[in-house]
């Protein structure tokens, strides 16, 4: 694993935003992988500020997103489609079939599941897959305890999950119960991976990933077993004892 121990958020978001811009320069029709949530939204709009001070070409990419809510209407302003369009696909100039989202309004959401682990393997899988990691050490809605072979499913959301979201929504009985996530054997594929860690809740999962140990009550230290990834991850996020390990 690559580490890349930053400062702070603005850093974090200032390297991880150089690593995907040199992705997209390596391989102009590039599939990427898409987080939300509030650790990469730094890194996507110094993205979307580079990509036009560079005058980078996107007409080749495409963008396979994580992971959506279920249930929530697409003007839902916490609905993940509306926040990537507003803040990343809209500013990014990216046209709708160049940007794959699972669909949490589809009455039948186990079609729907079973849909989109098609579309991503019909894009040709993902080159660079960018996550962050909740504080219970879940990637994508992939909650601890998820099977390590998982493909994409319907989650029911943790409590720890729901509360961490809570800080986006008007009320905090508004966060959704469920999900849908690309699994781990789906996120396992991804050619390469950045992955993105700010702050001191979420040192636990950050020590679980670096004791080396792979144990799916944390479900990020499934990344011990890829050969290629890259963690941005602030001095904070970064704690000097591994206490997980014992
Ligand atoms: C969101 C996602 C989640 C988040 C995680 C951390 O698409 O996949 O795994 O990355 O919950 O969220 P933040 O960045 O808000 O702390």
């Amino acid at each position: 694993m690559n580490i890349l121990t930053v400062k702070n958020g603005k850093e974090l978001s200032d390297v991880a935003s150089s690593h995907i811009l040199k992705a997209v320069k390596d391989k102009p029709d590039l599939v990427l992988g898409i987080a939300t949530g509030g650790t990469p939204s730094g890194t996507y709009q110094q993205l979307v500020e580079k990509v036009q001070l560079h005058s980078v070409d996107l007409s080749n990419i495409k963008t396979v997103n994580l992971d959506e809510y279920v249930g929530l209407a697409r003007n839902h302003e916490e609905s993940y489609w509306h926040y990537l369009h507003e803040h990343l696909y809209g500013p990014l100039g990216l046209s709708p079939d160049q940007a794959l989202i699972p669909n949490g309004l589809n009455e039948n959401l186990e079609k729907e599941c079973v849909r989109y682990e098609k579309a991503i393997e019909k894009v040709g899988g993902v080159d660079l897959q960018i996550l962050g990691v909740g504080r219970n050490g879940h990637i994508g809605f992939n909650e601890p305890g998820t099977p390590l072979d998982s493909k994409t499913h319907v989650v029911e959301l943790t409590d720890s999950t729901r509360q961490a979201n809570a800080r986006f929504f008007d009320d905090p009985s508004e966060v959704p119960t469920r999900a849908i996530t690309v699994g781990i054997s789906t996120i396992m594929k991804s050619r390469s991976i950045l992955l993105l860690a700010s702050g001191k809740e979420k040192s636990d999962a950050v020590s679980a990933l670096l004791s080396g140990k792979i144990d799916p009550q944390w479900p990020v230290t499934v990344l011990n077993q890829h050969p290629d990834v890259t963690l941005v991850v602030t001095e904070d996020a970064k704690a000097e004892e591994h206490e997980h390990a014992e």
